[in-house]
């Protein structure tokens, strides 16, 4: 069986503060000890050749959590900024956040553009930290720029993939939910038209490198047919010509 290329993985990391609560700790300990299983899955994910890994580290919706647990997640990029910098680097990593990050402090919006200008010419891993991300505000915003930009210009779909914020990424070959829910809370909806869906119940601090490899691997042999319909399917179906045209004209 030929196997589908996962160039582009997309990962919410949910099931953090389960994991803690049911520990009977503060849920800002599950983004802790989920922060250090970020590095592995990126370096995982470099291993197994993926082209661009985007990762939903902090939504629109998440402004709505306890100042303490967002001012958590702020620490927890920042550290992260600083203590892998050096990997990114060495692994030939392009890093970028996409996203509002202007309630950022001022000091991790530096350590965010050092490190994007340090990488951009990077040619390994696309590596995209999704920050005050939502699905349907980068929509909005690329529709309504394409419209600014080009006024009664009919809009198609390849043009409102320009306006994307990083269309360099692609679609999405494979989102992964970790924590057991099944939806996609507003992540990369353009981008994941097509997109290969795989939700498992593991919370994302416990999330390893092997279920990430396995996943993928399983994946990767899943048949994508993006509405067409498979070529052993269309061999049968041409065979089945004359069938075809009774049932067309009969019906
Ligand atoms: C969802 O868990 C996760 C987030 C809101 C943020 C993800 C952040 C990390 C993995 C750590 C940050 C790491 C870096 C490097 C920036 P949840 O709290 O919604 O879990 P729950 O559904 O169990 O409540």
């Amino acid at each position: 069986m030929t196997k589908n290329s996962l160039n582009h993985i997309a990962i919410i990391m949910d099931g953090n503060g389960r994991w803690a609560e049911s520990r009977s700790h503060a849920r800002v300990w599950g983004h802790i000890r989920g922060s250090r299983v970020v590095s592995n899955i990126i370096e995982e994910a470099d291993a197994l050749g993926a082209k661009a890994l985007t990762l939903y580290t902090f939504s629109t919706e998440n402004w709505s959590r306890p100042v303490t647990e967002v001012t958590v997640l702020f620490k927890l990029l920042r550290k992260f900024l600083l203590i892998e910098r050096k990997r990114v680097l060495q692994n030939n990593i392009q890093f970028k956040v996409m996203g509002d990050t202007s309630k950022l402090p001022e000091v991790t919006k530096q350590l965010i553009s050092q490190l994007e200008v340090e990488s951009a010419d990077n040619t390994g891993l696309k590596l995209t930290f999704a920050f005050g991300y939502g699905g349907r505000d980068e929509i909005v915003k690329a529709t309504n720029n394409f419209i600014k930009e080009n006024p009664g210009k009919e809009i198609t779909e390849e043009l409102l993939e320009s306006y994307l914020l990083l269309p360099e990424l692609g679609n999405v070959d494979l989102m992964i939910r970790t924590g057991g829910d099944q939806r996609i809370s507003n992540f990369l909806l353009w981008q994941s038209a097509y997109a290969e869906l795989f939700f498992t119940e593991t919370r994302w601090p416990d999330f390893t490198r092997s279920e990430f490899r396995k996943i993928c691997e399983s994946v990767s042999c899943r048949e994508r047919r993006f509405g067409n319909i498979c070529p052993s399917s269309l061999e049968s179906s041409k065979s089945k010509a004359k069938e075809n045209r009774e049932i067309i004209t009969n019906f």
